[in-house]
């Protein structure tokens, strides 16, 4: 992968500090992953993959879009759940994606295309892509529309876009527990990254982010059809599924 010819065009300060905040913690992010998420993290990208087609049978030959792909456990993912697809990681921290291109072995060599892109800009053609997925990345998108508006651009009609994202921290999860963690459990344990503005400016994205039912709306407003939500772990997560019609 030439990373450099490939560099993506990060034209606004957010982005750059994003960015950046990722190729500064990329040594501990999938360690961190685990540890902070107890250990759930994999079970909810796996059925974030499971949700990209209504059946295995029907993915052979076919080419899933993960953006944000960091480390690239949503790309290992789909390609258990469907052997037959291609899948096309982009993100737009070259960091992430080398370190996860450790992971890409046996029978996903050559299965995984990595190229470092920014959701909001996608170098693809219109209907290129016949199912996308996104873990953890559209909290840190601004403006969420124009990342949904490629989506939508280069989703095959039909296709489905699947989101993981953490649910708002301002709803009260298991009495306030939920919010203690991310107040100030996370950002203590982030220190370990050797990088606690990191996990602090993670924690607070996501208490920031919108409820479910406001990101459906978005969704739907930037032009989706069938727009609904999965919670999981009683709304600590939530899978957005969105069809292109
Ligand atoms: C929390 S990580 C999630 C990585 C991976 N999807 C996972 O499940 O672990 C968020 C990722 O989103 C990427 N990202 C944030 N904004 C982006 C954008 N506008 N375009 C592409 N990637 C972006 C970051 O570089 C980072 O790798």
């Amino acid at each position: 992968m030439n990373m450099e010819r490939q560099q993506p065009q990060i034209q606004d300060e957010h982005a750059v500090r994003v960015s950046r905040l990722f190729s500064g913690i990329v040594n501990w992010y999938d360690f961190l992953n685990r540890l902070l998420s107890l250990g759930l993290d994999q079970g909810w990208r796996k059925c974030l993959a499971d949700l990209v087609f209504p059946a295995a049978s029907e993915a052979g030959g076919k080419k899933v879009l993960d953006l944000a792909a960091g480390t690239l456990d949503v790309a290992l993912a789909l390609r258990h759940r469907y052997p037959g697809v291609k899948v096309l990681a982009m993100d737009f921290c070259p960091p992430m994606l080398v370190r996860g291109q450790n992971k890409i072995v046996g029978e996903n060599t050559g299965k995984v295309l990595l190229s470092a892109a920014d959701a909001r800009f996608l170098p693809l053609p219109d209907g290129s892509v016949d199912g996308i997925t996104m873990a953890f990345g559209i909290r840190n998108i601004a403006p969420r529309s124009a990342a949904f508006a490629e989506m939508l651009r280069v989703l095959v009609p039909g296709g489905r876009a699947c989101i993981l994202e953490f649910g708002t921290g301002r709803n009260r999860i298991w009495l306030g527990v939920y919010n203690f963690y991310l107040r100030y459990i996370l950002p203590l344990i982030g220190r370990l990254s050797g990088d606690p503005e990191a996990y602090k400016y993670l924690a607070r994205t996501i208490m920031e982010f919108p409820d479910a039912d406001s990101l459906s709306a978005e969704m739907h407003a930037a032009g989706f059809a069938r727009v609904y939500h999965i919670p999981l772990c009683s709304g600590i997560v939530c899978i957005h599924l969105a069809e292109k019609a």
